[in-house]
């Protein structure tokens, strides 16, 4: 259990009352869920292991039905966890005691799109896969992409800052994220939802919202930029006799590839022994010490297979790639992907994971994973790495057969410090949430955490939303 994992204290917020849920009722009605068994659902995190208590779970479809129940919560002094598809990787989505829980999922309606712009409206609560599926049918993709498509909502994603596997090409969502609609922790609507390219009139009020965890605010619209959908996609999926051969095909693949380069995955021997074991996936390519996924967008299906072919035909006859496969139909496309996105379920299926998200210098990015392999030995039952290598972001995840405090201590701090020597970051993608947000320190310094705290002190006077997530525990 959460409180006993980590030594947290309840806040002295309200408890919710039957006034309470009167007040609800009348303002969302049929559409607040009191049954335990209901709630169980939100009261977990995606991973299992983080686990809250809350009672009560409110489905608002519009954002003035958020701002009905969070001016509410602010005069009862009642906490709020915010919660869209409950992928979070840091147990930042679900409550950590009796917090209610406020779900996006009802608040699924697309606002509009401009179809020379690119530019899409919606509400907070949308699936990130089903607004894939509506701007791909105009000709358009999402710039994001990830695992969890089908459940994350895309508030979801922009609360998190979620990168995932579009990130090479497109960027962050700091980028492509035009505008928000945010109701603040008294009720108040902040409508910045603009569709505008350009914007510098005053400070960027939406990039506190963008990664915030839901700390500052509800997101409940959103306003993203759409790219073109590209005309031709290939992927290729290469296995790699080493670490430096993985490095030196990147350097190589973003020299001859560069402007179709979409994105370069890389997963370890272990990854691919566990989506095996545990997903039934076929390995396509001869077994090898590392796998690379590069996959290449463009607009001409001949130009861009004539540039893949070059570049293939450089790293094999170079001997930095020993066997590789290509795919340009959507079926092959989907399948080799699969091996690379769906790593988290099958390490979730391992055993307890202890995961790390860092970003690191490139060069090094490999080196933790087989340090902490001779340091765990036989305590760990797997440690893998895989991840974005494209953007310098590993993911590290060391599986046992349950949760144990001496392998927890034998991971932490261990993991951040070294981090923190080659100047990387705790977090490149996940964010703090509940369970790193004591490690903040090692990727920022303490003025800027101080300033953190005073703007949460200014947006949210009373700390109602999702308290213990994001900024450390106070001294
Ligand atoms: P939730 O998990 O419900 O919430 C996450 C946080 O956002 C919480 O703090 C919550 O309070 C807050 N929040 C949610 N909605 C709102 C809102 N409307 N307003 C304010 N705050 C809100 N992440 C990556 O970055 N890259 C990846 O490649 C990636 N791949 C994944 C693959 C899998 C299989 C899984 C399970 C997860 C993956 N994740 C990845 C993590 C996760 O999917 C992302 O963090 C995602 O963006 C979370 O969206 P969600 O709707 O599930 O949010
Ligand atoms: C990924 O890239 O697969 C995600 O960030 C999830 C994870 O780290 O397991
Ligand atoms: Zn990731």
């Amino acid at each position: 259990l959460t409180q006993e994992r980590y030594p947290v204290q309840r806040l002295p917020f309200s408890t919710v009352c039957e006034e309470d849920l009167a007040t609800f009722e009348h303002i969302i009605p049929g559409r607040v869920v009191t049954d335990p068994e209901e709630l169980e659902a939100s009261n977990v995190d995606w991973l299992r292991t983080v686990r809250g208590c809350s009672k009560v779970l409110l489905r608002p479809q519009t954002s003035e039905e958020v701002s009905r129940i969070l001016r509410h919560c602010h005069e009862r002094n009642l906490a709020v966890t915010p919660q869209g598809g409950n992928t979070g990787m840091v147990g930042a989505s679900v409550p950590v005691f009796d917090e209610i829980v406020l779900s996006t999922a009802l608040m699924n309606q697309v606002i509009s799109f401009h179809r020379v712009s690119g530019a899409l409206v919606c509400q907070a609560g949308c699936v990130l896969e089903e607004l894939s599926q509506y701007v791909q049918e105009r000709d358009f993709i999402i710039p994001l992409d990830l695992g969890a498509k089908g459940s994350c909502h895309i508030g979801g994603n922009v609360a998190t800052n979620a990168g995932g596997l579009r990130f090479l090409r497109y960027g962050s969502l700091r980028g492509t994220v035009l505008g928000l609609e945010v109701v603040l922790a008294d009720g108040t609507v902040l409508n910045c939802l603009t569709s505008l390219r350009k914007d510098n009139t005053g400070y960027d009020l939406k990039q506190l919202f963008i990664g915030s965890e839901g700390t500052l605010g509800v997101i409940t619209a959103v306003s993203i930029l759409c790219s073109p959908r590209p005309k031709a996609v290939n992927v290729a999926f290469l296995g790699c006799p080493g670490f430096a051969e993985v490095l030196q095909t990147f350097s190589t693949c973003k020299g001859m590839l560069g402007e179709i380069l979409s994105a370069f995955e890389f997963m370890d021997a272990e990854c691919m022994q566990l989506v095996g074991q545990h997903l039934h996936l076929a390995r396509p390519v001869q077994e090898s010490p590392f796998y690379i996924l590069v996959e290449t967008s463009g607009s001409s299906a001949g130009h861009d297979a004539e540039k893949l072919d070059s570049f293939l035909e450089q790293v094999l006859g170079s001997g930095l790639v020993t066997d590789g496969t290509v795919a340009t139909d959507q079926r092959k496309i989907q399948a080799l992907w699969a091996l690379r996105e769906r790593i988290t379920e099958a390490l979730s299926h391992d055993g307890y994971v202890y995961k790390y998200d860092l970003s690191l210098p490139v060069e090094r990015l490999y080196d933790l994973v087989i340090d902490l392999r001779s340091r765990l030995g036989l305590r760990a039952k797997h440690v893998v790495g895989y991840g974005h290598l494209g953007d310098g972001n590993l993911h590290l995840n060391v599986t046992a057969e349950s949760f144990s405090e001496a392998l927890l201590g034998a991971l932490e701090p261990y993991v951040y410090a070294w981090t923190a020597e080659q100047q990387g970051s705790v977090s490149a993608e996940h964010g703090l949430g509940f369970k790193k947000r004591d490690v903040l320190g090692y990727s920022k310094p303490p003025m800027a955490v101080q300033l953190m705290q005073q703007l949460k002190a200014l947006l949210d006077p009373k700390g109602i939303l999702n308290p213990y997530k994001t900024l450390p525990t106070r001294a």
